[in-house]
């Protein structure tokens, strides 16, 4: 196995945007998709923003082979397809962070509300679907692609981060703060993500009322205050 970082749906949106800060912050990527050539063409995008970015595309269970921690960043029609997809692939030892949120839009609905999932949020449906030994970590719920995507935009948000094991959870941590501008938060536990995911669907809420006429487009982040200094995850 080697050291990237798999992004499984990195030809989208969500994946693009992380594949381009881990990219220029020095992180090997592998841009997974169900076509190995959109995946290719992908990378080459992530490769001209970025230049010197080693990044390759790859079919997402050949992405998913590529490293340690494998990033999921499908719509949520997608999300169980997807994993029952990688379940040849996911080794014991790995650990998925899901990004995945239960979006009413994902069926056509209004991306303001959620779906309700049967085991309480996408990243506990992960968790039951990943092969034994593969442990599941949620985050990046209420990170904004957009934003991500506009290189020359700073910054300034946490990301939540659910888990049953903090040493996991720490994993994802040190990822997500190679990105400059992002701080990471222990939420708790996996079940949280119940709580994490319905957020990315308050933001869309408050990105829409705040974008209009001279403000232009609103990209709104998230941030906990009165937590203490220091680096909670050493
Ligand atoms: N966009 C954001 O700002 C944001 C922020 C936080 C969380 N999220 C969550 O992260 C996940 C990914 O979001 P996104 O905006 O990156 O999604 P997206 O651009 O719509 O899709 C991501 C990728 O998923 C793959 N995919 C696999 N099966 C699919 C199917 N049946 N239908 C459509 N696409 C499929 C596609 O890759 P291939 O066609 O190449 O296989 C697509 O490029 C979602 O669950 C979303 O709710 C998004």
């Amino acid at each position: 196995m080697g050291e990237a970082v798999p992004i499984i749906g990195g030809t989208g949106a969500l994946g693009h945007g992380l594949a381009l800060r881990w990219a220029q912050a020095g992180v090997e990527i592998a841009i997974g998709s169900r076509d190995a050539e959109r995946a290719a063409q992908a990378a080459e995008r992530v490769r001209e923003a970025v230049p010197g970015a080693k990044v390759e595309g790859l079919e997402n269970s050949d992405a998913a082979r590529r490293g340690p921690l494998v990033v999921l960043a499908v719509p949520f029609r997608a999300h169980s397809e997807t994993l029952n997809n990688l379940r040849g692939a996911l080794e014991p030892g790995q650990l998925l962070c899901d990004c995945t949120v239960p979006l009413a839009a994902a069926v056509a609905g209004k991306a303001t509300r959620t779906l309700g999932v049967w085991q309480g949020s996408a990243a506990q449906q992960a968790e039951e679907m990943v092969p034994e030994g593969v442990r599941v970590v949620a985050a990046f719920h209420t990170i904004g692609a957009r934003l991500l995507s506009q290189l020359d935009e700073s910054l300034d948000q946490d990301v939540l981060i659910c888990g049953d094991r903090r040493e996991d959870k720490a994993k994802v941590a040190r990822l997500a703060e190679l990105i400059p501008g992002l701080r990471a938060v222990n939420a708790g536990a996996l079940e949280t993500a119940r709580i994490v995911e319905q957020l990315t669907a308050l933001m869309i809420s408050i990105n829409s009322r705040y974008s209009s006429g001279e403000a232009g487009k609103v990209y709104s982040g998230l941030q906990v205050t009165g937590l203490p200094e220091g680096d909670h995850w050493a």
